[in-house]
């Protein structure tokens, strides 16, 4: 049988089956795989119907069925987004969900309705999976913990993005609005426009348009350590342009406090980031000292 599509879940899925993959969820924090034995006693039910029904679910690859000295369970990140799509349907935040309209490093981007009929984006947070530096970046700021499921590390990425994107975007930093946060999901505006890396050269008139579109990342990168934060992933990638030509910043999970001993390494390495892409870009000509003058100044902000 195929995956269910998200709109499927709904169609196909009962409440008992929902109830389920609950139930594996909450049991998730104390088993990497849940005995079935445990689930059927926790909902009172036969072992038979809840296996019957664990059949099913992992038909639609809802969940994984594994062996180990007992029988057991485990959510896969589909069985993961189901839960958090169903909570945002009830909270009527989603009164439909949309195609997925990109896929990143560490995550998926689809697009969803609202009731009103207005897009906004979704961000699955998809951490764990299988790649090898995703899984260490991640594991670099929830210390301390050395075995943390992928599920688990996702919640936690899409809570600290949403977390940054609040803060910024109430204290007017040019990040896209955040809605809300379920689980690993995080559902925010659109920003409408073009990612920086994708802008054609000749989308600029003149030096001068140039020279203003840096001042305005420059700009926002000092908001952005005024509020206490530095990005850690900044780059053309990470940066839409939207109508007006004016910068946005996404893609928050790995940011770092201006307190953090790294602070400074991290900032150098976004902000070279950013004239590496105009040298090449732009063939913009930066003094070498500019960059020095910049880091200086942000440290006189601490
Ligand atoms: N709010 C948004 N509005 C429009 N497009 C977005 C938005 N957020 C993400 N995207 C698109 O999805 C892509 C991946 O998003 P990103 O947050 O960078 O995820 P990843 O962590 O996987 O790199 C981006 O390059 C961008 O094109
Ligand atoms: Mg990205």
């Amino acid at each position: 049988m195929m995956p269910l599509s998200v709109a499927d879940f709904f169609l196909k899925l009962t409440q008992f089956d929902f109830r389920i993959l609950s139930v594996i969820e909450v049991l998730m924090a104390k088993y990497e795989i849940v005995p079935t034995e445990e689930i059927a006693a926790y909902l009172h039910y036969s072992e038979k119907k809840i296996q019957k029904a664990l059949n099913k679910l992992q038909q639609y690859k809802l969940i994984l069925i594994a062996q180990r000295h007992y029988l057991g369970a485990a959510l896969t990140f589909l069985g993961y987004d189901a839960l958090a799509l169903k909570a945002l349907v009830e909270k009527g935040t989603i009164a439909q969900i949309g195609p997925e309209v990109g896929a990143g490093k560490e995550s998926d981007i689809r697009l969803a309705i609202d009731d009103q009929g207005c897009e906004f984006i979704l961000k699955m947070h998809r951490l764990g999976k299988l790649d090898f530096r995703a899984t260490k970046r991640a594991r670099a700021f929830i210390a301390e913990k050395s075995h943390i499921s992928p599920l688990y590390e996702s919640r936690l990425s899409a809570e600290r993005e949403f977390k940054a994107l609040s803060d910024l975007f109430n204290a007017g930093v040019s990040v896209p609005q955040p809605i809300i946060q379920n689980r690993h999901i995080v559902a925010m505006h659109i920003i409408i426009g073009q990612d920086l890396y994708r802008v054609k050269k000749n989308e600029f008139q003149t030096e001068k348009d140039i020279l203003t579109l840096f001042n305005n990342i420059i700009h926002e990168m000092q908001s952005v350590v005024r509020q206490g934060y530095i990005h850690g992933d900044l780059s053309e990638y990470n940066i839409r342009l939207n109508e007006d030509n004016y910068p946005v910043f996404f893609d928050w999970p790995q940011y770092v406090e201006t307190e953090s001993k790294q602070a400074r390494r991290i900032l150098t390495r976004d902000l070279s980031n950013i004239l590496n892409y105009f040298r090449k870009k732009f063939q913009m000509t930066i003094q070498k000292n500019v960059s020095e003058l910049l880091l200086q100044y942000f440290e006189n902000l601490e």
